[in-house]
């Protein structure tokens, strides 16, 4: 396993590949590797010839005041992890290296950035289409693989991806939970132990709106004012949006019909967790 910090050097061994014949995957990632992770790229290592991952905690997709300086790191351990999965390259480039001087260009995916997490977090998406971009610029991945936790992420790059011809193929892989069903995330490391417990009540609320699903009903308000009622029960949270939209346009819903996701962000003390199910698909909790 090799790693490669600069972007032409990155570029000069991705057409290599290419010229070679060989199938390129991506998982990009922020470091701070947990299970989630790994699972995507064991995916990769399936799909590909040569599995390329990134590991860069990119500025532009945090907004001032969030966690940009304090964000896990820890680059050996992510090393160390990698190699085991058989990862060939860990593409590992600095700020300088990603927006040099006079950097100005951006990628603006419109209306499915809007709603959920854009509400809350402006310019967030913004920051993660363009480093994607410029990721698969620099990687030239023929398969980029992501995680359905970042719901709105996977939608936004997959829009990206249409909507700009690229020549790339996008899967989305299912959320990895820790045993007790709290979806794993780097930012899980911020809860403090007596906020642990009421981490559980993201997953255990969306096994609820399962449940009333399953059970026939189809009123998103209905489903929406349980959940809510349920996050409220325990202590240290505080909801940022509850909402069922459509899994294509991200737009809200009132009757669940065709293809719907719930999506949750709530506040456990100070961190945000995020969590999300797509109505008819299996949760394993
Ligand atoms: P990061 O939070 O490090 O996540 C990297 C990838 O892992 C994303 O595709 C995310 O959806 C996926 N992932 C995270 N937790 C997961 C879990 N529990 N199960 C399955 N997949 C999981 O998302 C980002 O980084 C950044 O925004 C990035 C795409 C790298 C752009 O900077």
């Amino acid at each position: 396993m090799k790693t490669i910090e600069s972007v032409k050097e990155m570029q000069a061994f991705s057409e290599s590949m290419r010229i070679a014949g060989k199938k390129i995957s991506l998982v990009p990632t922020m470091g701070y590797l947990h299970q989630g992770h790994l699972r995507l790229m064991e995916e990769g290592k399936k799909r590909g010839d040569c599995l390329v991952i990134s590991i860069y905690v990119n500025p532009t997709q945090f907004g001032p005041g969030e966690d940009f300086e304090k964000y896990p790191r820890d680059f050996e351990k992510d090393e160390k992890l990698a190699g085991d999965v058989g990862v060939d390259v860990i593409f590992y480039p600095s700020n300088k290296e990603m927006y040099p001087e006079h950097y100005q260009t951006y990628v603006n995916v419109e209306r499915v950035t809007q709603n959920l997490c854009g509400m809350s977090r402006p310019g967030h998406f913004r920051g993660v289409a363009t480093v994607c971009m410029k990721l698969f610029n620099i990687v030239k991945p023929h398969i980029a693989i992501f995680g359905k936790k970042d719901f709105q992420q996977l939608v936004t790059i997959k829009r990206m991806v249409t909507d700009l011809n690229l020549d790339l193929k996008v899967i989305g892989l299912s959320t990895v939970r820790e045993p007790d069903g709290l979806a794993m995330s780097s930012r899980n490391t911020y809860l403090k132990d007596a906020e642990r417990e009421s981490a559980l009540s993201l997953s255990r609320a969306l096994k609820f709106a399962k449940e009333l699903y399953d059970n026939g009903e189809r009123n998103a308000a209905k489903i929406i004012e349980g959940m809510q009622k349920f996050i409220e029960r325990h202590p240290h949270t505080k909801i940022d949006y509850i909402k069922i939209c459509d899994t294509t346009t991200l737009e809200d819903t009132e009757q669940l019909e065709g293809e719907s996701v719930v999506a949750l962000a709530v506040r456990i003390g100070l961190p945000r967790l995020i969590d999300n199910y797509v109505f008819g698909e299996p949760l394993d909790l």
